[in-house]
Protein backbone atom coordinates (compact mmCIF):
# COMPACT_ATOMS: atom_id res chain seq x y z
CA UNK A 1 0.00 0.00 0.00
CA UNK A 2 1.49 3.31 -1.30
CA UNK A 3 -0.16 6.65 0.60
CA UNK A 4 0.25 9.34 -1.98
CA UNK A 5 -0.65 12.88 -0.17
CA UNK A 6 -2.04 15.81 -2.72
CA UNK A 7 -0.93 18.28 -0.58
CA UNK A 8 -0.55 22.33 -0.50
CA UNK A 9 -0.37 24.85 2.24
CA UNK A 10 -2.49 27.26 -0.60
CA UNK A 11 -5.95 26.79 -1.24
CA UNK A 12 -7.53 26.85 -4.47
CA UNK A 13 -4.69 25.01 -6.15
CA UNK A 14 -6.20 21.93 -7.77
CA UNK A 15 -5.49 19.88 -5.20
CA UNK A 16 -9.03 18.40 -5.11
CA UNK A 17 -9.56 18.17 -8.99
CA UNK A 18 -5.88 16.00 -8.73
CA UNK A 19 -7.23 13.93 -5.99
CA UNK A 20 -9.91 12.65 -7.78
CA UNK A 21 -8.52 12.52 -11.12
CA UNK A 22 -5.43 10.74 -10.03
CA UNK A 23 -7.69 8.31 -7.77
CA UNK A 24 -9.34 8.08 -11.23
CA UNK A 25 -6.96 7.09 -13.82
CA UNK A 26 -5.24 4.48 -10.95
CA UNK A 27 -8.15 2.65 -10.32
CA UNK A 28 -8.82 2.56 -14.25
CA UNK A 29 -5.24 0.96 -14.63
CA UNK A 30 -5.62 -1.87 -12.24
CA UNK A 31 -4.95 -0.70 -8.90
CA UNK A 32 -7.01 -1.00 -5.99
CA UNK A 33 -7.63 2.77 -4.98
CA UNK A 34 -8.65 4.21 -1.82
CA UNK A 35 -9.50 8.28 -2.26
CA UNK A 36 -9.31 9.57 1.75
CA UNK A 37 -11.08 13.02 1.75
CA UNK A 38 -9.34 14.84 4.42
CA UNK A 39 -10.87 18.03 3.96
CA UNK A 40 -13.49 19.00 6.48
CA UNK A 41 -15.01 21.14 3.76
CA UNK A 42 -15.56 17.41 1.74
CA UNK A 43 -14.89 18.86 -1.82
CA UNK A 44 -13.84 15.21 -2.73
CA UNK A 45 -16.92 13.24 -1.20
CA UNK A 46 -18.69 15.75 -2.82
CA UNK A 47 -17.77 14.95 -6.47
CA UNK A 48 -18.19 11.62 -5.98
CA UNK A 49 -22.24 12.35 -4.49
CA UNK A 50 -21.05 10.58 -1.15
CA UNK A 51 -21.78 11.37 2.09
CA UNK A 52 -20.03 10.43 5.70
CA UNK A 53 -22.16 8.25 8.14
CA UNK A 54 -23.39 10.71 10.66
CA UNK A 55 -21.62 8.40 14.00
CA UNK A 56 -18.05 8.77 11.64
CA UNK A 57 -15.95 11.30 13.63
CA UNK A 58 -11.91 12.81 13.96
CA UNK A 59 -11.50 10.87 16.73
CA UNK A 60 -12.44 6.86 14.50
CA UNK A 61 -10.64 8.29 12.16
CA UNK A 62 -7.60 8.61 13.78
CA UNK A 63 -8.40 5.31 15.71
CA UNK A 64 -8.10 3.81 12.30
CA UNK A 65 -11.76 3.32 13.19
CA UNK A 66 -12.60 3.63 9.13
CA UNK A 67 -13.64 -0.27 7.91
CA UNK A 68 -16.90 0.92 7.93
CA UNK A 69 -17.05 3.89 6.73
CA UNK A 70 -15.62 3.22 3.28
CA UNK A 71 -18.03 3.64 0.80
CA UNK A 72 -18.12 2.22 -2.99
CA UNK A 73 -18.00 4.77 -5.87
CA UNK A 74 -19.58 3.76 -9.38
CA UNK A 75 -16.31 2.94 -10.69
CA UNK A 76 -14.47 -0.58 -10.44
CA UNK A 77 -11.88 -0.51 -7.73
CA UNK A 78 -11.80 2.97 -6.49
CA UNK A 79 -13.82 3.22 -2.95
CA UNK A 80 -13.92 6.62 -0.82
CA UNK A 81 -13.74 7.29 2.60
CA UNK A 82 -15.47 10.56 2.85
CA UNK A 83 -14.42 13.78 5.38
CA UNK A 84 -16.52 14.39 8.08
CA UNK A 85 -17.25 17.82 9.13
CA UNK A 86 -15.61 16.39 12.48
CA UNK A 87 -12.34 16.93 10.36
CA UNK A 88 -11.79 20.66 11.14
CA UNK A 89 -10.80 19.43 14.79
CA UNK A 90 -8.24 16.80 13.60
CA UNK A 91 -5.76 19.13 14.65
CA UNK A 92 -6.35 20.37 17.62
CA UNK A 93 -7.15 16.28 18.29
CA UNK A 94 -4.02 15.71 17.10
CA UNK A 95 -2.42 17.97 19.75
CA UNK A 96 -4.88 16.72 22.29
CA UNK A 97 -2.87 13.14 21.59
CA UNK A 98 0.11 14.46 21.82
CA UNK A 99 0.29 16.13 25.03
CA UNK A 100 -1.00 12.72 26.90
CA UNK A 101 1.79 11.03 25.29
CA UNK A 102 0.24 9.52 22.71
CA UNK A 103 1.64 10.55 19.59
CA UNK A 104 -0.67 8.64 16.95
CA UNK A 105 0.93 7.83 13.64
CA UNK A 106 -1.05 9.01 11.24
CA UNK A 107 0.39 5.92 8.40
CA UNK A 108 -1.68 3.47 11.14
CA UNK A 109 -5.26 4.78 10.24
CA UNK A 110 -4.87 2.85 6.96
CA UNK A 111 -3.40 -0.75 8.64
CA UNK A 112 -6.74 -2.22 8.94
CA UNK A 113 -6.88 -1.78 5.26
CA UNK A 114 -3.79 -1.95 3.85
CA UNK A 115 -4.04 -5.36 2.12
CA UNK A 116 -7.04 -3.81 0.58
CA UNK A 117 -5.69 -1.43 -1.45
CA UNK A 118 -2.51 -0.80 -3.74
CA UNK A 119 -2.78 2.85 -3.49
CA UNK A 120 -4.43 5.25 -1.00
CA UNK A 121 -4.88 9.12 -2.08
CA UNK A 122 -5.02 11.36 0.92
CA UNK A 123 -7.12 14.74 -0.56
CA UNK A 124 -5.59 17.10 1.91
CA UNK A 125 -6.68 20.19 3.43
CA UNK A 126 -4.53 23.42 3.02
CA UNK A 127 -2.18 23.82 6.58
CA UNK A 128 0.78 23.91 7.37
CA UNK A 129 0.15 23.09 11.38
CA UNK A 130 0.31 19.65 13.48
CA UNK A 131 -1.81 18.36 10.77
CA UNK A 132 0.78 18.64 7.57
CA UNK A 133 3.92 17.19 9.82
CA UNK A 134 1.34 14.43 9.95
CA UNK A 135 0.60 13.71 6.58
CA UNK A 136 4.29 14.52 5.01
CA UNK A 137 5.23 11.72 7.32
CA UNK A 138 2.49 9.40 6.31
CA UNK A 139 3.12 9.89 3.06
CA UNK A 140 5.42 8.11 0.41
CA UNK A 141 4.91 10.47 -2.41
CA UNK A 142 3.58 14.08 -1.65
CA UNK A 143 2.07 15.36 -4.68
CA UNK A 144 1.90 19.00 -4.83
CA UNK A 145 0.31 21.40 -7.30
CA UNK A 146 2.02 24.46 -8.30
CA UNK A 147 -0.17 27.74 -10.36
CA UNK A 148 2.74 29.32 -12.06
CA UNK A 149 2.21 32.41 -9.68
CA UNK A 150 4.65 33.83 -6.88
CA UNK A 151 2.42 33.07 -4.12
CA UNK A 152 2.16 29.40 -5.27
CA UNK A 153 5.64 28.84 -5.53
CA UNK A 154 5.97 30.23 -2.03
CA UNK A 155 4.17 27.19 -0.66
CA UNK A 156 6.23 25.01 -2.65
CA UNK A 157 9.31 26.17 -0.90
CA UNK A 158 7.11 26.06 2.33
CA UNK A 159 6.89 22.75 1.70
CA UNK A 160 10.62 21.97 1.56
CA UNK A 161 11.29 23.80 4.06
CA UNK A 162 8.57 21.43 6.68
CA UNK A 163 10.50 17.95 5.15
CA UNK A 164 13.78 19.82 5.89
CA UNK A 165 13.03 20.80 9.36
CA UNK A 166 11.23 17.66 9.72
CA UNK A 167 14.45 15.94 7.86
CA UNK A 168 12.03 14.21 5.79
CA UNK A 169 13.44 13.18 2.01
CA UNK A 170 12.30 15.74 -0.24
CA UNK A 171 12.46 12.86 -2.89
CA UNK A 172 8.86 12.25 -2.09
CA UNK A 173 7.78 15.59 -3.37
CA UNK A 174 6.25 15.58 -6.88
CA UNK A 175 5.52 19.14 -7.82
CA UNK A 176 3.77 19.39 -11.24
CA UNK A 177 2.93 22.93 -12.74
CA UNK A 178 -1.27 23.47 -12.46
CA UNK A 179 -3.84 25.04 -14.12
CA UNK A 180 -1.70 26.48 -16.58
CA UNK A 181 -2.62 29.20 -18.99
CA UNK A 182 -0.10 29.49 -21.73
CA UNK A 183 -1.33 32.67 -22.98
CA UNK A 184 -0.08 34.83 -19.34
CA UNK A 185 3.17 36.04 -19.43
CA UNK A 186 3.83 35.30 -15.45
CA UNK A 187 3.12 31.81 -16.00
CA UNK A 188 4.92 30.92 -18.91
CA UNK A 189 7.97 32.96 -17.34
CA UNK A 190 7.57 31.05 -13.88
CA UNK A 191 7.60 27.25 -15.62
CA UNK A 192 10.40 28.61 -17.10
CA UNK A 193 12.48 29.50 -14.25
CA UNK A 194 11.18 26.28 -12.09
CA UNK A 195 11.16 23.54 -14.39
CA UNK A 196 14.17 22.56 -14.38
CA UNK A 197 14.33 21.80 -10.58
CA UNK A 198 13.96 17.75 -10.62
CA UNK A 199 11.30 17.82 -7.82
CA UNK A 200 8.98 19.10 -10.88
CA UNK A 201 7.71 16.40 -13.06
CA UNK A 202 7.10 17.26 -17.01
CA UNK A 203 3.15 16.81 -17.21
CA UNK A 204 1.05 20.20 -16.42
CA UNK A 205 -2.24 20.26 -15.92
CA UNK A 206 -3.74 23.21 -18.22
CA UNK A 207 -6.49 25.37 -17.22
CA UNK A 208 -9.43 23.67 -18.63
CA UNK A 209 -12.98 24.26 -18.82
CA UNK A 210 -14.25 20.68 -18.14
CA UNK A 211 -12.03 20.42 -15.26
CA UNK A 212 -13.90 23.55 -13.53
CA UNK A 213 -17.33 21.65 -14.55
CA UNK A 214 -16.63 18.62 -12.57
CA UNK A 215 -18.53 20.72 -9.98
CA UNK A 216 -21.60 20.73 -12.21
CA UNK A 217 -21.01 16.77 -13.71
CA UNK A 218 -19.96 15.89 -10.11
CA UNK A 219 -17.44 12.86 -12.06
CA UNK A 220 -13.91 13.09 -12.51
CA UNK A 221 -13.07 14.07 -16.34
CA UNK A 222 -12.10 10.88 -17.41
CA UNK A 223 -15.48 9.29 -16.79
CA UNK A 224 -17.38 12.33 -18.57
CA UNK A 225 -15.24 12.55 -21.68
CA UNK A 226 -12.47 9.68 -21.99
CA UNK A 227 -10.19 10.91 -24.39
CA UNK A 228 -10.92 14.57 -23.44
CA UNK A 229 -7.38 16.78 -23.42
CA UNK A 230 -8.36 16.95 -19.46
CA UNK A 231 -8.57 13.36 -18.82
CA UNK A 232 -5.36 12.36 -21.13
CA UNK A 233 -3.40 14.97 -19.08
CA UNK A 234 -4.13 13.45 -15.55
CA UNK A 235 -3.67 9.94 -17.31
CA UNK A 236 -0.25 11.37 -18.39
CA UNK A 237 0.81 12.81 -15.24
CA UNK A 238 -0.76 9.39 -13.38
CA UNK A 239 1.89 7.51 -15.49
CA UNK A 240 4.67 9.72 -14.44
CA UNK A 241 4.27 9.84 -10.60
CA UNK A 242 3.62 6.05 -10.85
CA UNK A 243 6.34 4.99 -12.57
CA UNK A 244 8.95 7.79 -10.75
CA UNK A 245 7.32 5.69 -7.24
N1 LIG B 1 -6.85 22.55 -14.23
C1 LIG B 1 -7.94 23.24 -13.92
N2 LIG B 1 -8.59 23.97 -14.86
C2 LIG B 1 -9.70 24.69 -14.53
N3 LIG B 1 -10.23 24.73 -13.32
C3 LIG B 1 -9.63 24.02 -12.34
C4 LIG B 1 -8.45 23.24 -12.57
N4 LIG B 1 -8.07 22.64 -11.42
C5 LIG B 1 -8.98 23.02 -10.50
N5 LIG B 1 -9.91 23.85 -11.03
C6 LIG B 1 -11.03 24.52 -10.37
O1 LIG B 1 -10.48 25.45 -9.45
C7 LIG B 1 -11.17 25.42 -8.21
C8 LIG B 1 -10.20 25.01 -7.10
O2 LIG B 1 -9.73 23.71 -7.36
P1 LIG B 1 -9.64 22.61 -6.21
O3 LIG B 1 -9.23 21.33 -6.84
O4 LIG B 1 -10.89 22.60 -5.41
O5 LIG B 1 -8.44 23.24 -5.35
P2 LIG B 1 -7.97 22.93 -3.85
O6 LIG B 1 -8.44 21.55 -3.50
O7 LIG B 1 -6.47 23.04 -3.92
O8 LIG B 1 -8.56 23.98 -2.97
C9 LIG B 1 -12.32 24.45 -8.39
O9 LIG B 1 -13.45 25.16 -8.73
C10 LIG B 1 -11.86 23.56 -9.53
O10 LIG B 1 -12.93 23.06 -10.26
MG1 LIG C 1 -9.61 20.83 -1.90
Amino acid sequence: MKIIAIFSSKGGVGKTATAVNLAYVAALGGCSTLLCDMDSQGAASYYFRIRPKKKFNDKKFLRGDINGYIRGTDFDKLDLLPAHFSFRHLDIELAKLGKKGKVPVLRSVFLPVADDYDVVFLDCPPNLTLLAEHIVRAADIVVTPVIPTTLSILALKQLLKLLSELKLDQNKIRAFFSMVERRKNLHVSTIEQYRKYPIFVKTAIPFLAEIEKMGINRQPVGATARNSSAALAYERLWQEIWQRS
